[in-house]
């Protein structure tokens, strides 16, 4: 079983039953936030980049919570310098964790942190948990090998930015669905800020043109799948 919980933007809370992962836990200063950083208990805390509306609250949220920082090697070695655990891993790697097999995959956007240190590579993640196989892309515009993704694994969920201006807009994030062709898809990374506004309903019914399901989930929603 896998409970699928959406904080806002691109941050996600994934639970199996017995482990709890937070995929850039962005809750402080989100204007769009609903849960509380206290009610997040992850055990691992996946990076995509190192920008501050992904690695958010993910600096206290591991202290807290003791809990496992996975990003690619240069970010990840920032975290550890900070006393942190850190699992280093890199893009077109996988790694078993004890909820599923994680793999990075590429993303074109940036990495460095608020302060303007360069993080490595920005990424996507593949998450082998509780029976699902999800791909969220992280922040990224449009590229072909997304074809290669959807061909490797076969997705059933996969977060796609639809915000424009800083990554994918409606348009391109339809064709990325329909590259990677997975069960379902969740628009994500929109309307937190005035310049990334976006219709999710207009995602959502473009999805389903293509034949594929979408759904627009709201903010602090959970999720379960059998
Ligand atoms: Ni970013
Ligand atoms: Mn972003």
């Amino acid at each position: 079983m896998l409970k699928l919980t959406y904080i806002s933007h691109s941050s996600f809370v994934l639970n199996d039953g017995k482990y709890t992962i937070a995929i850039d836990p962005f809750i402080t200063g989100n204007p769009t936030a609903t849960v509380k950083k206290e009610d997040i208990k992850p055990d691992f805390i996946v990076l995509t980049h190192a920008h501050g509306d992904h690695f958010g609250d993910a600096f206290s949220l591991a202290m807290d919570n003791n809990a496992t920082i996975i990003a690619v090697n240069e970010l990840a070695n920032y975290m550890a310098s900070k006393g942190l655990k850190a699992h280093n891993m890199h893009i077109g790697g996988s790694y078993k964790f004890p909820f599923g097999r994680l793999k990075f995959t590429i993303a074109h956007h940036g990495s460095a942190n608020p302060e303007g240190m360069y993080m490595g590579e920005p990424a996507g993640v593949i998450i082998n948990v509780g029976g699902k196989t999800i791909y969220h892309t992280g922040d990224t515009g449009l590229f072909l090998d997304m074809k290669l993704i959807g061909e490797l694994d076969k997705i059933d969920i996969m977060m796609a930015p639809i915000g424009d201006n800083f990554t994918m807009g409606i348009d391109d994030a339809v064709k990325a669905v329909k590259f990677v062709d997975p069960t379902l898809a969740i628009p994500m990374h929109y309307n937190t800020f005035p310049v990334i506004q976006a219709n999710p309903e207009e995602f959502k019914l473009k999805v389903e043109n293509i034949g594929k399901k979408s759904i627009v989930m709201n903010y602090g929603e959970t999720i379960n799948f059998e």
